[in-house]
């Protein structure tokens, strides 16, 4: 869910104890997170996700990180927006505002989100082509960049969910086309799992005391995701690497590799 570390695996994050809960057996898991979009676009400036591990730790996202305006971008983001080229999808495109910005530069940005209440969001906010659906699902149409940012490759899940996602992702491209990419290094197996990949984590999130149904989570580091890639056919290239582990990626299906962009991070040629 944030851009920095995945901090909730701490046992020291903040906590929701005191929190009343419905019994919310069958909520979509991304539920609460589209309705604090909806309640921050609609006035509510404190709105504020929990986002809990299956491990028990716990913290809190400001729905407000999502309507981040360009001048609030992270260096990454913005060299993200700046390798877009031609039609551009926005997978997970939440409360729109990378797809706002591409909008604006006169780029065909199609935004695209599981969530019926961030879809409705980003219409209210003027994203002009807007879909609701799982990117599992889509299909159909052609993209010259699929754009995945805020961890955004984490919607697959898991480390056999990347497969997936890498065999099923050239049917949403041209031929010539690129996926962008970020993710966090998950850092060592945990010693009491050693032979389970320490990035396939597992949440739930809560919001207004209605809680989405726990779902899973892939962090990824840029070695993992080089091994599963190249074997499906991928070149992976990181462009961006954050001295924190953050990095963003470029996979592309044989074309020659580009230029990144430098500044508070560093750019990686491979
Ligand atoms: C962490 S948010 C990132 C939002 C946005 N990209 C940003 O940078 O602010 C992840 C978004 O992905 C959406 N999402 C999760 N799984 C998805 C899926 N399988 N297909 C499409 N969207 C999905 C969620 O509803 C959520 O809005």
């Amino acid at each position: 869910m944030t851009t920095s570390r995945p901090s909730f695996c701490r046992p020291e994050a903040e906590g929701s104890a005191g929190t009343p809960r419905r019994d919310t057996a069958g909520v979509p898991s991304w539920e609460p997170h589209g309705a604090a979009l909806r309640d921050f676009l609609a006035g509510d400036p404190d709105a504020e996700v929990i986002v809990r591990a299956e491990d028990g730790g716990e913290e809190r996202t400001p729905a407000r990180v999502f309507f981040r305006e360009p001048d609030e971008f992270s260096a990454l983001d913005a060299a993200a927006l700046d390798l877009c080229r031609g039609r551009v999808l926005d997978v997970g495109a939440g409360a729109g505002c990378h797809s706002l910005v591409l909008q604006a530069r006169r780029v065909a940005v199609t935004a695209l989100d599981v969530s019926p209440e961030a879809v409705e969001v980003m219409r209210r906010r003027g994203v002009r082509d807007v879909r609701c659906g799982d990117v599992f699902d889509f299909a159909g149409e052609r993209f010259d960049t699929l754009l995945i940012l805020m961890n955004g490759i984490g919607l697959v899940g898991t480390l056999a969910g990347l497969d997936r996602f890498l065999r099923a992702a050239p049917r949403l491209l041209t031929r010539r086309g690129q996926i962008l990419l970020d993710s966090f290094d998950p850092g060592p197996a945990d010693p009491e799992r050693p032979r389970a990949y320490a990035g396939e984590m597992r949440f739930q999130l809560e919001y207004g005391g209605v809680r989405g149904a726990f779902y899973d989570f892939l962090f990824l580091d840029f070695e993992t995701l080089r091994r599963h890639a190249e074997p499906a056919g991928w070149r992976c290239e990181s462009i961006w690497q954050e001295d924190e582990g953050h990095y963003l990626a470029r996979l592309t299906r044989g074309a020659a590799p580009g230029t990144g962009r430098r500044g508070r991070g560093r750019e990686v040629t491979t």
